[in-house]
């Protein structure tokens, strides 16, 4: 297995996290290409792991901290690491070494590149990026944010730990309309995708003139801490999505519902 940076040969397998056999990614929509885009000229990191037959079967991607959604300086922020773990399309990868290696080459990177320290987020249960398994590779949890955990490997003494960004938003409601807020950075296909499907959602024609949509692009530090999210969907007041994006059908569903009860 070898570990190798993205190149334009790999770039759309990237863009759609090695899916490249389903239609969610697809209906993900452009914005992951545009915050590569964007985040390529503000040191984004991408390395994918090769297995010995030429198939990338992994891939690590991480920024300087502060173009992340956490606070931090002078460290690099894993956005995410992902090795395909499904059967279909490329097939089953896991439990072979390939998310070590990356995680691994990425630290030799952040160190060559002078950062004082690695951080990497996790959750502290078994669901998308698992806390427990940074910290079996010597992450330290350093902030919480209910089940989120920050963790980092400082690499110099000087090193000043992360933080999440806390915040609260409290939605304006639109009069006599259903308020559709949605809130999204660029990075993670998952997201994206809840925020296309609340966009289409809020536009279906037997809607019309009863929802305002509006969209929160949360790429820069700077508009994560003025609202204190970067991912994110409301619909009223109710916060709808804290995980795997949510089906088109439901975020239709749920703002029907707040229809009928307007006025
Ligand atoms: C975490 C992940 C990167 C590991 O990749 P991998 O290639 O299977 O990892 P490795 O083969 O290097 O290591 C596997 C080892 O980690 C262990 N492990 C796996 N999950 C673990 C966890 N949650 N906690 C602790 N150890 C764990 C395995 O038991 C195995 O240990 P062993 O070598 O002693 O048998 C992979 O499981 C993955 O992509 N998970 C999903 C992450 C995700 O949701 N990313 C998207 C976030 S937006």
């Amino acid at each position: 297995m070898n570990i190798v940076d993205l190149d334009e040969r790999n770039l759309s397998l990237y863009l759609v996290c090695l899916e490249d056999w389903s239609n969610e990614m697809k209906e993900a929509g452009k914005m992951k290409e545009d915050w590569y885009r964007r985040m390529q000229h503000r040191g984004l990191r991408v390395k994918l792991a090769v297995d010995d037959h030429g198939t990338v079967g992994g891939m690590i991607q991480y920024v300087p901290i502060e173009f992340s959604f956490v606070d931090g300086k002078d460290l690099y922020f894993i956005n995410c690491i992902w090795v395909h773990g499904y059967k279909r399309g490329r097939g089953d990868f896991r439990r072979h070494g390939m998310g070590t290696a990356l995680l691994e080459a990425a630290e030799a990177d952040a160190r060559e590149l002078g950062a004082k320290g690695i951080v990497a987020w996790g959750i502290l249960i078994p669901v998308f990026m698992h806390a427990s398994w940074f910290r079996k590779h010597g992450f330290r949890t350093v902030d919480r944010n209910g089940m989120q955990a920050l963790m980092w490997k400082p690499f110099t003494t000087d090193a000043a730990p992360p933080k999440w960004i806390r915040g609260k938003f409290r939605p304006e409601l639109a009069e006599n309309k259903v308020t559709v807020n949605a809130f999204c950075s660029g990075w993670c296909p998952a997201q994206n995708l809840t925020f296309e499907r609340a966009k289409r959602a809020a536009a279906e024609p037997q809607f019309e003139g009863r929802v305002q949509f509006r969209a929160f692009d949360t790429f820069d530090r700077e508009d994560v801490r003025r609202y204190g999210i970067s991912n994110s969907l409301f619909i009223d007041k109710k916060h709808v999505w804290s995980g795997p994006p949510p089906s088109y059908e439901k975020i239709r569903e749920l703002i029907s519902k707040r229809i009928k009860r307007l006025r």
